[in-house]
């Protein structure tokens, strides 16, 4: 699967998930915008990739932030061909727990942030009728619920319902909307959860092992080339057999 001539915004770029996605996408030929909060991990990612990679540190929660980065992409690379919403947190603990503020955060970073980025950058895509292949990043958490993750999985689930129903309202311009759900995958995050939850999912899986990060890339690749041009609105799990959903 070549993406050659082709540019692709990730972000979340500056670790886990984000970052294997980037690298992923590099080695299939395209030029990578990584994009992220935290400035040390993107300038590791854009080093990894070489000089067809660039940092932009964005805040997914700031709006205007948005705009900015999708000025300064369009302005240095031109239309992008994909946008990969990857960033995303989580904090674990239970429901009645949980403050407003954490609500707040996770529905601004895992919610907005992908629909915010989302509609920045299809303004320039519609205006120059060109198309374009949009993944995003849910979870498993989002299809089936998850213990200690509800607010987060809420958001989850809203973005795979934002994925279907963007996918049809973009079908007549060609546009491929599709959601990869990660299992547990080994990353940053995955390691902050208790080790008790670690140990528990871990067991629950069919291949008794973590995703690694390049496996969920391997996913995102597939949606991002022309491989999936007949493919939109889906949502697929990649998760060892830990859900399988009809
Ligand atoms: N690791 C898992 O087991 C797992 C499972 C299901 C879904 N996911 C999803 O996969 C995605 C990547 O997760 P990961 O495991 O690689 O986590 P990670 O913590 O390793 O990486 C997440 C990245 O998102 C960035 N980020 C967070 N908030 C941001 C913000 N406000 N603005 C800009 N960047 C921000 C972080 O700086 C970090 O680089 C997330 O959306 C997560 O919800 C992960």
């Amino acid at each position: 699967m070549r993406l050659d001539d082709k540019t692709a915004v990730v972000t979340g770029a500056a670790s886990g998930i984000g970052r294997a996605i980037a690298v992923g996408l590099s080695a299939a030929g395209a030029t990578v915008v990584a994009v992220d909060r935290d400035p040390q991990g993107l300038s590791d990612t854009v080093a990894t990739i070489g000089t067809t990679a660039t940092a932009h540190v964005v805040d997914l929660a700031d709006a205007a932030a948005i705009t900015a980065l999708r000025d300064t992409v369009v302005a240095t690379h031109g239309i992008p061909q994909v946008i990969v919403n990857a960033a995303g947190f989580d904090r674990v603990e239970p429901f009645m727990s949980n403050d407003d503020a954490l609500w707040e955060s996770l529905v601004a970073v895992n919610f907005l942030g992908p629909v915010r980025l989302t509609r920045a950058f299809l303004e320039p895509i519609l205006a120059a009728d060109a198309t374009a292949k949009i993944v995003n990043i849910a979870s498993d958490a989002g299809r089936v619920g998850s213990l200690g993750e509800t607010v987060y999985a809420g958001t989850k689930g809203g973005l795979i319902a934002f994925t279907k129903s963007l996918a049809r309202e973009m079908a007549r311009h060609h546009i491929n909307v599709n959601c990869v759900c990660p299992g547990p995958t080994d990353t940053p995050l995955f390691a902050s959860l208790p080790e008790k939850v670690r140990d528990g999912l871990i067991r629950a899986i069919p291949f008794r092992r973590l995703a690694t990060p390049a496996e969920i890339a391997d996913a995102v690749l597939f949606f991002a080339s022309d491989h999936s041009n007949y493919i939109t609105g889906q949502v697929l799990s990649v998760s060892g057999g830990l859900t399988m959903a009809g």
